[in-house]
Protein backbone atom coordinates (compact mmCIF):
# COMPACT_ATOMS: atom_id res chain seq x y z
CA UNK A 1 0.00 0.00 0.00
CA UNK A 2 2.71 2.60 0.79
CA UNK A 3 6.08 3.37 -1.37
CA UNK A 4 9.52 2.82 -1.00
CA UNK A 5 10.08 5.48 1.73
CA UNK A 6 7.99 2.84 4.51
CA UNK A 7 10.01 0.41 6.23
CA UNK A 8 6.71 -1.04 7.49
CA UNK A 9 3.61 -0.19 9.43
CA UNK A 10 4.07 0.11 13.46
CA UNK A 11 0.63 0.78 14.34
CA UNK A 12 -2.25 0.34 12.20
CA UNK A 13 -4.74 2.49 12.02
CA UNK A 14 -8.07 0.65 13.99
CA UNK A 15 -5.07 -0.34 16.63
CA UNK A 16 -4.69 3.47 17.05
CA UNK A 17 -8.42 4.08 17.14
CA UNK A 18 -8.93 1.54 20.06
CA UNK A 19 -6.40 3.03 21.97
CA UNK A 20 -7.32 7.02 21.22
CA UNK A 21 -11.14 5.32 22.51
CA UNK A 22 -9.15 4.07 25.73
CA UNK A 23 -7.58 7.40 26.32
CA UNK A 24 -10.57 9.35 25.68
CA UNK A 25 -12.75 7.38 28.61
CA UNK A 26 -9.65 8.03 30.88
CA UNK A 27 -9.62 11.79 30.43
CA UNK A 28 -13.24 11.79 30.79
CA UNK A 29 -13.51 10.08 33.86
CA UNK A 30 -10.45 11.60 35.48
CA UNK A 31 -12.23 14.86 34.90
CA UNK A 32 -15.58 14.03 35.24
CA UNK A 33 -17.79 17.39 36.57
CA UNK A 34 -15.13 19.33 35.22
CA UNK A 35 -13.85 21.48 32.69
CA UNK A 36 -11.33 20.87 30.53
CA UNK A 37 -9.45 22.44 27.60
CA UNK A 38 -7.32 20.57 25.43
CA UNK A 39 -4.17 22.54 23.76
CA UNK A 40 -3.08 20.64 20.49
CA UNK A 41 0.67 21.45 19.53
CA UNK A 42 0.91 21.89 15.91
CA UNK A 43 1.74 20.34 13.73
CA UNK A 44 2.70 16.93 14.36
CA UNK A 45 -0.69 16.37 16.59
CA UNK A 46 -3.00 17.61 14.47
CA UNK A 47 -4.65 13.98 13.55
CA UNK A 48 -4.39 12.84 16.90
CA UNK A 49 -6.22 15.61 18.28
CA UNK A 50 -9.42 15.74 16.15
CA UNK A 51 -9.55 12.03 17.11
CA UNK A 52 -9.18 12.24 20.60
CA UNK A 53 -11.46 15.50 21.61
CA UNK A 54 -14.12 13.02 19.72
CA UNK A 55 -13.49 10.33 22.00
CA UNK A 56 -14.36 12.75 25.06
CA UNK A 57 -17.56 13.36 26.84
CA UNK A 58 -17.68 16.18 29.06
CA UNK A 59 -16.81 20.46 28.81
CA UNK A 60 -14.36 20.63 26.54
CA UNK A 61 -12.71 23.53 24.90
CA UNK A 62 -9.82 23.24 22.49
CA UNK A 63 -6.88 25.74 21.45
CA UNK A 64 -3.40 25.76 19.39
CA UNK A 65 -0.27 26.17 20.08
CA UNK A 66 3.07 25.60 18.00
CA UNK A 67 6.27 25.51 18.61
CA UNK A 68 9.36 24.00 16.95
CA UNK A 69 12.39 21.99 17.80
CA UNK A 70 13.76 20.33 14.88
CA UNK A 71 15.35 21.70 11.92
CA UNK A 72 15.47 19.22 8.92
CA UNK A 73 15.90 15.41 9.59
CA UNK A 74 15.66 13.16 12.30
CA UNK A 75 17.02 14.27 14.97
CA UNK A 76 16.10 17.66 17.53
CA UNK A 77 18.02 20.60 17.31
CA UNK A 78 17.80 21.02 21.12
CA UNK A 79 16.45 24.54 20.90
CA UNK A 80 12.89 25.22 21.24
CA UNK A 81 11.04 28.14 19.83
CA UNK A 82 7.87 29.23 19.97
CA UNK A 83 5.69 29.68 16.75
CA UNK A 84 2.28 30.18 17.45
CA UNK A 85 0.69 31.19 21.34
CA UNK A 86 -2.21 30.27 22.96
CA UNK A 87 -5.38 32.19 21.87
CA UNK A 88 -6.60 32.46 25.39
CA UNK A 89 -5.29 32.55 29.10
CA UNK A 90 -5.18 29.64 31.02
CA UNK A 91 -5.13 30.21 34.53
CA UNK A 92 -7.09 28.41 36.76
CA UNK A 93 -8.13 25.92 33.88
CA UNK A 94 -7.60 22.46 33.42
CA UNK A 95 -4.92 21.98 30.55
CA UNK A 96 -4.03 18.88 28.78
CA UNK A 97 -1.58 19.24 26.10
CA UNK A 98 -1.86 16.78 23.60
CA UNK A 99 1.56 15.50 21.41
CA UNK A 100 2.20 13.26 18.96
CA UNK A 101 5.58 11.96 20.31
CA UNK A 102 7.92 11.99 23.37
CA UNK A 103 10.97 11.55 22.10
CA UNK A 104 14.46 13.50 24.00
CA UNK A 105 11.73 15.63 26.03
CA UNK A 106 12.77 19.02 25.65
CA UNK A 107 10.08 20.14 23.89
CA UNK A 108 7.67 18.88 25.81
CA UNK A 109 9.28 20.07 29.29
CA UNK A 110 10.38 23.05 27.51
CA UNK A 111 6.30 23.73 26.56
CA UNK A 112 4.90 22.62 30.09
CA UNK A 113 7.60 25.28 32.26
CA UNK A 114 6.31 27.87 30.06
CA UNK A 115 2.39 27.13 30.07
CA UNK A 116 2.82 26.32 34.34
CA UNK A 117 4.05 29.79 34.66
CA UNK A 118 0.33 30.74 33.70
CA UNK A 119 -1.16 29.18 36.60
CA UNK A 120 -3.18 26.47 35.25
CA UNK A 121 -5.23 24.59 37.48
CA UNK A 122 -4.12 21.52 36.37
CA UNK A 123 -1.54 20.53 33.73
CA UNK A 124 -0.95 17.49 32.20
CA UNK A 125 0.11 15.48 29.02
CA UNK A 126 -1.23 13.45 26.57
CA UNK A 127 1.16 11.77 23.75
CA UNK A 128 0.19 9.71 20.61
CA UNK A 129 3.65 8.14 21.42
CA UNK A 130 6.80 7.69 23.62
CA UNK A 131 10.14 6.62 23.37
CA UNK A 132 12.15 6.42 26.46
CA UNK A 133 14.91 5.18 25.93
CA UNK A 134 15.85 8.61 24.30
CA UNK A 135 15.05 10.82 27.15
CA UNK A 136 17.73 13.68 27.39
CA UNK A 137 16.11 15.43 29.69
CA UNK A 138 13.77 13.51 32.69
CA UNK A 139 10.17 13.66 31.65
CA UNK A 140 7.20 11.60 32.21
CA UNK A 141 3.71 11.97 30.30
CA UNK A 142 0.30 11.57 31.86
CA UNK A 143 -1.38 10.06 29.18
CA UNK A 144 0.60 7.60 26.78
CA UNK A 145 -1.15 5.84 23.68
CA UNK A 146 1.83 3.47 22.92
CA UNK A 147 5.57 3.18 24.44
CA UNK A 148 7.89 2.41 20.90
CA UNK A 149 11.64 1.66 20.31
CA UNK A 150 14.30 3.50 19.15
CA UNK A 151 12.87 4.18 15.18
CA UNK A 152 12.12 7.17 13.53
CA UNK A 153 8.47 7.24 12.71
CA UNK A 154 5.96 9.13 10.15
CA UNK A 155 2.08 9.06 9.51
CA UNK A 156 -1.09 9.99 11.48
CA UNK A 157 0.26 13.69 12.06
CA UNK A 158 4.29 12.78 12.15
CA UNK A 159 6.25 14.22 9.65
CA UNK A 160 9.68 13.47 7.79
CA UNK A 161 10.68 16.62 6.57
CA UNK A 162 6.78 18.15 6.57
CA UNK A 163 6.14 14.95 4.40
CA UNK A 164 3.59 12.03 4.91
CA UNK A 165 1.99 13.17 7.92
CA UNK A 166 -1.13 12.01 6.07
CA UNK A 167 -0.44 8.75 5.96
CA UNK A 168 -3.82 6.75 8.32
CA UNK A 169 -1.03 4.55 10.24
CA UNK A 170 2.03 4.91 12.45
CA UNK A 171 4.91 4.05 10.36
CA UNK A 172 8.40 3.64 10.30
CA UNK A 173 10.28 5.18 7.47
CA UNK A 174 13.27 3.40 5.40
CA UNK A 175 16.41 4.60 7.23
CA UNK A 176 17.87 5.08 3.27
CA UNK A 177 15.67 7.80 3.35
CA UNK A 178 17.70 10.03 5.46
CA UNK A 179 20.61 7.85 5.20
CA UNK A 180 20.23 5.86 7.89
P1 LIG B 1 11.61 15.97 21.67
O1 LIG B 1 11.76 17.41 22.03
O2 LIG B 1 12.92 15.34 21.29
O3 LIG B 1 10.88 15.14 22.70
O4 LIG B 1 10.85 15.91 20.31
C1 LIG B 1 9.55 16.11 20.16
C2 LIG B 1 9.20 16.39 18.72
O5 LIG B 1 10.14 15.82 17.80
C3 LIG B 1 7.89 15.74 18.41
O6 LIG B 1 6.83 16.60 18.69
C4 LIG B 1 8.03 15.45 16.93
O7 LIG B 1 7.60 16.56 16.19
C5 LIG B 1 9.49 15.23 16.70
N1 LIG B 1 9.83 13.79 16.63
C6 LIG B 1 10.48 13.05 17.54
N2 LIG B 1 10.59 11.76 17.15
C7 LIG B 1 9.97 11.69 15.95
C8 LIG B 1 9.73 10.60 15.03
O8 LIG B 1 10.07 9.43 15.23
N3 LIG B 1 9.05 10.94 13.90
C9 LIG B 1 8.62 12.20 13.63
N4 LIG B 1 8.82 13.23 14.46
C10 LIG B 1 9.49 12.98 15.62
MG1 LIG C 1 5.79 17.75 17.10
Amino acid sequence: MYGNEIKKILVDKNTIAARVRELGKRISEDFKGESITLVCTLRGGCVFFADLIREIDGDVEIDFIAVSSYGAGTSTSGEVKMVKDLSEPIKGKNIIIVEDIIDTGVTLSYLKKLLAAREPKSLKICSLLDKPSRRKVEFEGDYIGFEIENEFVVGYGLDYNQKLRHLPDVCVLSPEVYGG
